[in-house]
């Protein structure tokens, strides 16, 4: 029997994640949407892609959660996106309330799930996701430090003009302008970077990564990235679904690892059948845990900004 993948918002990230997990074949997928027929008729145009993709894996959209029960993973693309001039905290109290309410749906249809969110701003939607689910911390998480990380590699790849492949990263932080990209962990074929460029050069291609998806909203006027986002999630959840213990970044509520207890933040962590596994504690500089302090500050006050409304009702 196929796994059962469940994507909440049928929007731009959450119907090309759709379309993605769709065509690996190995999931059947629930779409579900707040828009009257909106998932059902993208789900029905993928499903209807099966025959010439060689996809038999079931795909349906619904406006309802009845269809998501007993979900395997449960992604969280719904909210709204980031236009131009705003950033992705701009979203805060919007997407609190659509992810509050997501969340108590898919706990009640799909109380053994693992919970995967991307709503923006994407550490704090984490935060109010894991609360509000009761769930324990292996089992909720978030997309971010792939998507950042892939980023970043990108660009190192086109500067070097060698394959993606042979580039490693990790971005540790929140999911904002001062992420922290960690520069001594990243590799070219297993040679570090300051091997390869010159300081300049890697500071310019980090903070291009850190404007990443500014760049691409940017561009768009109307939106925010989807294509780089959607890969990123999929590589997720066939982590999880073929339990492959992938070490890779994510959005993992802390509990005292590089010194923060109680805030979802992003670290290297090992992702697998049992959701995120562990979180990979590696010896950061002065200089990186102060950086890594830094961003978990700027989370903690959107935190704290969704406590306070939580607080006044
Ligand atoms: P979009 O606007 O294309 O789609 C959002 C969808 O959510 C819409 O179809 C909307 O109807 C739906 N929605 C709203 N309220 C809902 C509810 N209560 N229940 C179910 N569906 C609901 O936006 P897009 O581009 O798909 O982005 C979605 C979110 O993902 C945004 O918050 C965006 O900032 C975030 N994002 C996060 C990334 C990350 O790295 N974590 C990367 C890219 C986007
Ligand atoms: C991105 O980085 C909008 O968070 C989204 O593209």
């Amino acid at each position: 029997m196929r796994s059962k993948v469940t994507v909440v918002g049928a929007g731009n990230v959450g119907a090309t994640t759709a379309q993605r997990i769709h065509q690996l074949g190995y999931a059947d997928v629930v779409l579900v949407d707040v828009v009257e027929d909106l998932p059902q008729g993208k789900a029905l145009d993928m499903l209807e892609s099966g025959p010439v993709i060689s996809s038999d894996a079931g795909i349906i959209g619904s406006n309802g959660y009845e269809e998501s029960a007993g979900s395997d993973v449960v992604v969280i693309t719904a909210g709204i996106a980031r236009r131009p001039g705003m950033s992705r905290d701009d979203l805060l109290l919007t997407n609190m309330k659509i992810t509050s309410a997501v969340t108590e749906e898919v706990v009640k249809y799909s109380p053994d799930t693992i919970i995967i969110a991307v709503t923006n701003p994407l550490d704090a939607m984490v935060q109010n996701v894991f609360e509000s689910s009761g769930f324990p911390r292996n089992r909720v998480f978030g997309m971010a430090g792939v998507l950042d990380t892939a980023r970043f590699r990108t660009f190192i790849a086109q500067e070097l003009d060698v394959s993606v492949d042979d580039v490693q990263a990790y971005v540790l932080g929140g999911h904002g302008d001062d992420m922290v990209p960690l520069v001594r962990y990243t590799t070219v074929g297993g040679i570090p970077i300051s091997e390869m460029l010159d300081d300049d050069d890697i500071q310019r291609l980090v903070e291009r990564a850190r404007q990443g998806g500014g760049e691409i909203v940017a561009l768009l006027k109307q939106g925010s990235a989807y294509y780089a986002p959607s890969a990123s999630i999929t590589q997720m959840v066939e982590a999880v679904l073929l339990d492959r213990k992938r070490i890779l970044p994510a959005c993992a509520y802390l509990e005292g690892e590089y010194g923060i207890n109680g805030l979802c933040v992003g670290v290297p962590v090992k992702l697998g059948g049992g959701g995120l596994e562990k979180v990979i504690e590696i010896t950061l500089t002065d200089d990186e845990q102060a950086a890594l302090n830094r961003s978990a500050a700027s989370v903690q006050e959107l935190v704290d900004v969704m406590r306070k409304a939580k607080a006044e009702g």
